[in-house]
């Protein structure tokens, strides 16, 4: 995917604007995707990913720093030093341990939620009880610290029922149990510390919602917010939604479970009125917010959980086809000017095929060698790199092939390792695409599912056959 084929708002820009150095923090898919997408913009002259993944080594106008993103006064010193004008914090974590408001005291401008705000994803109690009290469509849920009354509650539910640790655990701290039993044993392990630490000593017990899920996020200031598309995640392991849950195999963008009537629905009776509880309990929300929502058969969208940064991998697809200046919105979030911006996506589809690691989301390896980014010359195709790393010491033999660039000295390094994306007229000729690429990639291990899409794609032949039946 070129600058060309994703147009970006170059022109748009006067020339005379003073361009900024922008920080991001992280190293996955979706800090990736974020650099690609405000490396476009005129805006910005230098970008720096903390510490980043080969992926954003490579890119160009990007350049890694090695600086782990908890490590708030290395971030502080080096914004300071190289006046880096915005940061974008990527993972949550140093976004619920309060680095923005590190960075805000410091009268740097950082983009994300103060600490405060973050609790909408820190703690799963704290987003229930403000979600119950707004009147804001949740599922019914009951929190709890001490195992012999949440054994005794379980005795009255319906199950399956769904069991979340409280505080941050890595995508490990919900369980789906199908039965009494599953569910005593889970609340054993999660309030005995066995299961997640210390984040399992509260727990959520709450009903299990029957629907199709999507995701929603959101760009807000506080007061105001700009919504992005839809999207959609595939967080099981395996084809069919089968398996363990992981942080994201795959995701297209739209997600036509969304319909405009939806869309209409998630802003008035989801967004909007979480943005106004939490400037009412005096926790202005400023950042990306990410509603992961169940919408049920009549259009009906609840919210399952918050996040309080973007998604991945819903990110790339999402920059994939963003067409507005992204450093614009975020410095205008931090300024508290949303009000007047407006956001537009490339009409076409984007789906993004997650390619991980055997074993992932248990134990793999990494340092294998990735072979095949070369071979991707389709300019609707971009592979974003999660967990990669550019292999250190080697050195370019002189009767390498000259197709043999940099890319070919690239090793997996994580779980999740890439995530190719296809910009496409709708979702499946987007899924298409990414499949083909997929083909060409290959790494010892290499696995990823094959149906990533398949929700939508169905929706889309359900709707072009009722309208040739019309
Ligand atoms: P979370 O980390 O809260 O997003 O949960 C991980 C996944 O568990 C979600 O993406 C859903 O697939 C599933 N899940 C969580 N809560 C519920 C619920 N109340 N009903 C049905 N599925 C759920
Ligand atoms: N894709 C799910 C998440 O970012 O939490």
């Amino acid at each position: 995917m070129s600058a060309d084929t994703t147009p970006g708002t170059r022109s748009a820009v006067k020339k005379t604007a003073k361009k900024i150095s922008l920080l991001i923090t992280g190293s996955g898919g979706r800090e990736h995707g974020l650099a690609f997408r405000v490396a476009r913009s005129p805006l910005v002259d230098r970008v720096y990913v903390a510490p980043g993944n080969a992926g954003t080594a490579l890119e160009p106008g990007v350049e890694n720093v090695d600086i782990q993103p908890m490590d708030f006064d290395a971030l502080l010193a080096f914004a300071r030093e190289q006046q880096v004008g915005l940061t974008i914090i990527g993972p949550e974590m140093p976004l619920v341990a309060g680095v923005v408001d590190r960075f805000q005291a410091a009268g740097l401008a950082c983009i994300g939620p103060l600490r405060l705000a973050a609790r909408l994803e820190g703690s799963k109690s704290f987003a229930k009880h403000f979600l119950e009290k707004y009147h804001i469509p949740t599922a019914a849920y009951q929190v709890f610290t001490q195992p012999n009354e949440a054994i005794d509650y379980l005795q009255h539910q319906q199950y399956p029922v769904v069991i979340k640790a409280d505080g941050l655990a890595a995508g490990k701290g919900v369980v789906i149990a199908a039965d009494r039993a599953e569910a005593e044993g889970t609340v054993k392990a999660m309030l005995g510390g066995t299961l997640v630490g210390d984040a399992g000593s509260r727990i959520v017990i709450e009903e299990f919602l029957v629907g199709e899920e999507a995701s929603f996020i959101v760009i807000a200031d506080g007061v105001n917010y700009v919504p992005f598309a839809s999207s959609q995640d595939h967080k099981a392991a395996f084809d069919g939604d089968r398996g363990p849950n992981t942080g994201g195999m795959g995701a297209c963008s739209p997600a036509p479970v969304v319909t405009d009537a939806v869309h209409q629905r998630i802003l008035d009776e989801i967004i909007s009125p979480t943005l106004s509880g939490m400037r009412a309990e005096g926790h202005p929300y400023t950042g990306f917010l990410y509603a992961g929502l169940m919408i049920d058969a009549e259009g009906m969208p609840r919210v399952i959980e918050f996040n309080c940064r973007c998604g991945d991998p819903e990110t790339q697809p999402l920059m994939s086809r963003m067409k507005s200046d992204l450093v614009q919105l975020c410095l205008a979030a931090v300024k508290g000017e949303l009000a007047n911006q407006t956001i537009e996506f490339d009409r076409r589809a984007a789906l993004t095929v997650v390619i991980a690691a055997e074993g992932y989301p248990g134990n793999y390896d990494k340092g294998k060698m990735i072979e095949g980014l070369d071979d991707i010359i389709d300019e609707t195709v971009k592979v974003f790199h999660a967990g990669t790393v550019v292999k250190k010491n080697s050195v370019k033999k002189s009767n390498m092939k000259k197709s043999s660039t940099e890319k070919s000295r690239v090793l997996t390094n994580g779980g999740r390792v890439l995530g190719v994306t296809a910009l496409g007229d709708n979702v499946t000729d987007a899924q298409r695409k990414a499949y083909a690429a997929v083909q060409k990639l290959k790494f010892s291990g290499m696995r990823y599912r094959t149906d990533i899409g398949d929700r939508a794609v169905r929706r889309e032949s359900l709707v072009e056959n009722s309208v040739a039946i019309s």
